[in-house]
């Protein structure tokens, strides 16, 4: 098992891809299993009235342990990217006082989840950039990556960047911002999980407006957690209506009425796959079929590649 790091910064292969969505989900995630975590959107634009946004969804997410100005030390109000938006200003983009920020939530926490504007690439100062806010923040990244046509192209640069850089990545979290997809963008998303193969760590499915993920789809968050054995059994069959999708493990719940089942086959699987500290969910469209995936924690050496 690796050892426990100081952070992760979250980075996506574009604006808007669910960066937030996942470092909300990870931030849950870490203080379920009882991690003190802090969270920081070091630079953020589009700040109005309301104050930074992403910043408060992500304090929030983490309890709001720190004062605002750590969790996000520059703001500007131009929704542009961040040397854009600072010029609009007259303003310099100051990466010593990010890191002061974060060198004091690094203190407070035993974990501090950060999430770059943008992609890898992204403008972070005259000479810097997001990777290289990374590389002086000493932190692994973790990429989102949409879930659309045009991902594998993004995906795979936005790897190459990072490996360019000399960047630790944990892994790439697959996200659906723009809802249940087209057959062929099913399609494609087979081709970049087989392009990706390990290197997918997790996926949240396609989400109702507003809605966070009530499970937890990490697949292996390898340098969290020990190594994990991830099966997929996928079915192209009538899918499952949104609506019962949050009941299905639910005890005696039946989809519909006359059906023979008693409801309790996915309600002794879940806990059983629970007992053994692993998760099970379902990810499921209407038409397009039905994925059902379970973890399961693997001690010793016997870890092998997720199955697909
Ligand atoms: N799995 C999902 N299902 C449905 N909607 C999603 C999902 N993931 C993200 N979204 C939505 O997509 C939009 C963009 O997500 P999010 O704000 O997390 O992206 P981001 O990468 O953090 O953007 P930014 O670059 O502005 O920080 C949001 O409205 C969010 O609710
Ligand atoms: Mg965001």
């Amino acid at each position: 098992m690796s050892a426990r790091r100081s952070g992760c910064f979250v980075t996506g292969t574009d604006t808007g891809v669910g960066k937030t969505v996942v470092s909300r989900v990870l931030i849950r995630w870490l203080r379920a299993r009882g991690v003190d975590v802090g969270a920081m959107k070091p630079i953020e634009t589009g700040v109005g009235a309301a104050g930074p946004l992403d910043a408060i969804a992500l304090a929030e997410a983490a309890g709001r342990p720190d004062p605002l100005d750590d969790v996000c030390p520059l703001r500007f109000a131009l929704p542009a990217a961040p040397t854009v938006a600072a010029a609009a200003e007259g303003r310099d983009i100051d990466l010593g006082s990010v890191e002061r920020s974060f060198a004091r939530l690094a203190q407070r926490h035993e974990f501090v989840v950060v999430e770059g504007a943008g992609g890898l690439l992204v403008p972070a100062g005259a000479t810097a950039s997001m990777a290289d806010l990374a590389l002086r923040l000493k932190l692994p990244v973790l990429i989102v990556a949409r879930a659309t046509l045009g991902t594998i192209n993004h995906t795979l640069l936005t790897l190459e960047a990072a490996g360019a850089r000399n960047l630790d990545v944990i892994g790439v979290v697959i996200s659906h911002p723009e809802g249940a997809l087209s057959a062929p963008d099913r399609a494609n998303l087979g081709a970049l999980r087989d392009a990706l193969g390990e290197r997918v760590i997790g996926e949240i499915p396609p989400l109702a407006a507003g809605a966070e993920p009530d499970f937890w789809v990490f697949l292996d968050l390898g340098p969290f957690q020990g190594e994990t054995l991830a099966v997929h059994v996928s079915d192209e069959g009538i899918g499952i209506a949104p609506e019962h999708l949050p009941r299905i493990f639910d005890r005696f719940y039946v989809i519909e009425a006359g059906e023979k089942g008693v409801g309790l086959g996915l309600y002794i699987c879940q806990g059983l796959v629970e007992a053994m500290g692993g998760q099970i969910w379902v990810v499921s469209e209407v038409g397009q079929g039905t994925t059902f995936s379970f973890t399961l924690p693997v001690e010793g050496d016997a870890a092998g590649p997720a199955a697909t």
